[in-house]
C-alpha cells in the first residue's frame, strides 16, 4: 500500500504531530477522556518517525457537520499547531471526508483519523502475505468510501449546473475505478493465501498439541510474556501492535506437555469496522485455540474498560463461549505493594485468574501451572467392579495410576478411580481375562 505521505513536508526529522481526542457530548458511547487521550498518544507513538508535541481532549456537545469542531476552537487550535510547528494532527475519532478537507485548509497541515492513523500503523506493521493483503484490502476501502462521499459532496455543490463529467468527477471516477480493480486483484491473491493457510492448519492439526493463543488489548504485555516463555525473539516494544501477525512456537510446559503458543495482535477499543475485518484471519489461531490467555495490564487505568472491550471483540469474532480461557492479571509490578497484594489474594481465590509480572517473572510458576491443569484433561469418579480373574484389567488400572481406593467383595474387587473418558474407554475395550 502506498501510505499517505506524512513526511511530505519536505523537512527531515520525525513529524510533529498534535494529538486530538473529541469528547464529543452527544456521544452516549463516549469513553472515559483522560484514558482515551492516553491511549491515542500511545497509537501515535507506535508510528515510526512521529514525535507528539502536544495532545488535547476536546470537549464538544456535539460534531459539527462541516467541520467538527466550533469555530473559536477551530482559531485556538490553529494557533496551537502553528505555536507548535506541527505538521499532523491526528483526531482520535471519526472525521468525515469533508470535515478532513475543511480542517486541513483552515490548519494548513495533514489531518488523518483514528482509522487513517490505525491504518498507517497495521500498513507499518504487516509481516506475512496474508496481514499486508488485509491492510492494503482495508485501505482500500477507507480510501474508496472517503472517494465516493466526495465526490458526492462535489456534484451535490455543482447540482443544477448541468456538468455531466467534469474534470473533477471523471478523475474521482477513475480513481474508484482503479480502487475496484485493486481490490479484486488483492482478493484473489487473498483466496490463494487463504487456501494455503487452511491447508498448513490442517497439517497442524495433526499435531497432537493444543494450541494456547495470547490475546489482549495492544501493550498489555503479551509479546513480553510470549518471549519469556518461548526466548523467542518476537518484538517486545512499547509499541502498540508489535505484534500484527500471529507467531507461533512449540513451548514444553514443565510437567512436559508440548503446547503450541499462539501471539496474536493487540485488541483495540473502537475498532473500525472494515479493520474488523481485515484481522479475522490474523485471528484465526485464536477461534482454534483449546485454551485462550487473556493478558491484561492491570497498572492502566483503563484496565476494565480494556477488558470488557477484548470480551466484546473475541465474542464478535465468535470465539466459542466454551473455550477455556486464563485471565492473566499483568505488570503487577507497577502497582503499589498494598494493592499487588490485593490482587494476588484476588488472583488466588480463583482458578481463571493469575496475577503475575511478565517483566519480573513474578507469578510465573502460578501461572504455569494454571495452564497445565486447565489443559489437562477433566477427570471423573466412577467405581468399577472386576472379578478375580480379571488380574489383567486390574493390573492395567494401576499401571494408568487411576485407582483411589481398591477393596474385595464376594465376588470380585471394588475400585474407585478417578479417569479420563479416554481412559475409560480403552479400560472398557481391554480384554476380559
Ligand atoms: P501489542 O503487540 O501492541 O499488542 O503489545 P503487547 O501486548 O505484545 O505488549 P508488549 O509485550 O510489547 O509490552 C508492551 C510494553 O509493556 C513493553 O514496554 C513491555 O516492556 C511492557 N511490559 C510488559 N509486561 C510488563 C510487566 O509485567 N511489567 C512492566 N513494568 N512492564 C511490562
Amino acid at each position: 500500500m502506498s501510505a499517505p505521505d506524512l513526511h511530505g513536508t519536505g523537512k527531515s526529522g520525525p513529524t510533529r504531530a498534535i494529538v486530538l481526542h473529541p469528547d464529543i457530548k452527544s456521544d452516549r458511547d463516549r469513553r472515559d477522556a483522560g484514558p482515551a487521550l492516553q491511549e491515542a498518544v500511545a497509537l501515535a507513538a507506535a508510528l515510526p518517525d512521529l514525535e507528539v508535541v502536544d495532545a488535547e481532549v476536546v470537549r464538544l456537545p456535539k460534531a459539527q457537520p462541516g467541520l467538527l469542531f466550533g469555530t473559536g476552537k477551530i482559531a485556538e487550535l490553529k494557533e496551537k499547531i502553528h505555536a507548535s510547528e506541527a505538521e499532523l494532527v491526528l483526531v482520535d475519532g471519526h472525521v468525515t471526508p469533508v470535515q478532513q478537507r475543511n480542517l486541513e485548509k483552515e490548519w494548513g497541515v495533514k489531518l488523518l483519523d483514528r482509522t487513517g492513523l490505525i491504518l498507517e500503523i497495521f500498513a507499518d506493521r504487516a509481516r506475512t502475505r496474508e496481514g499486508v493483503l488485509q491492510v492494503e484490502l482495508a485501505a482500500l476501502s477507507y480510501q474508496r468510501t472517503r472517494l465516493v462521499r466526495a465526490w458526492t459532496h462535489l456534484e451535490r455543490q455543482r447540482g443544477g449546473l448541468g456538468f455531466v463529467g467534469g474534470p473533477g468527477e471523471t478523475q474521482i471516477e477513475a480513481d474508484r475505478r482503479a480502487i475496484d480493480e485493486a481490490v479484486t486483484r488483492i482478493k484473489r491473491q487473498l483466496g490463494k493465501v487463504v487456501k494455503t493457510r487452511a491447508l498448513h492448519r490442517a497439517s497442524r492439526k495433526k499435531v497432537p498439541y493444543p494450541v494456547v493463543a495470547l490475546v489482549g488489548y495492544t501493550n498489555a504485555g503479551k509479546s513480553t510474556l510470549f518471549n519469556r516463555l518461548t526466548g523467542a525473539e518476537v518484538l517486545a516494544k512499547d509499541m502498540l501492535f508489535a505484534t500484527l501477525d500471529p507467531t507461533m512456537r512449540a513451548v514444553e510446559l514443565p510437567d512436559g506437555t508440548e503446547i503450541i503458543l499462539s501471539d496474536t495482535v493487540g485488541f483495540i477499543s473502537d475498532l473500525p469496522t472494515q479493520l474488523v475485518a481485515a484481522f479475522r484471519a490474523t485471528l484465526e489461531e485464536v477461534l482454534d485455540a483449546d485454551l485462550v490467555l487473556h493478558v491484561r495490564d492491570v497498572a492502566h487505568a483503563g484496565t476494565e474498560e480494556q477488558a470488557a472491550d477484548v470480551a466484546a471483540i473475541l465474542s464478535d469474532l465468535g470465539v466459542d463461549q466454551n473455550t477455556p480461557m486464563i485471565e492473566i492479571w499483568n505488570k503487577i509490578d507497577l502497582l503499589p505493594a498494598e494493592r499487588q497484594e490485593e490482587l494476588r489474594a484476588a488472583a488466588a481465590r480463583r482458578e481463571d485468574v493469575v496475577a503475575l509480572s511478565a517483566l519480573t517473572g513474578d507469578g510465573l510458576e502460578a501461572f504455569l501451572e494454571a495452564v497445565t491443569s486447565h489443559l489437562a484433561p477433566p477427570r471423573f469418579s466412577s467405581v468399577v467392579e472386576l472379578p478375580y480373574s480379571a488380574g489383567r484389567a486390574r493390573a492395567w488400572l494401576f499401571e494408568e495410576g487411576v485407582v483411589e481406593a481398591e477393596s474385595q467383595g464376594e465376588q470380585g474387587y471394588r475400585f474407585d478411580v478417578l479417569w479420563t473418558a479416554r481412559q475409560k474407554k480403552a479400560f472398557h475395550a481391554l480384554p476380559r481375562s
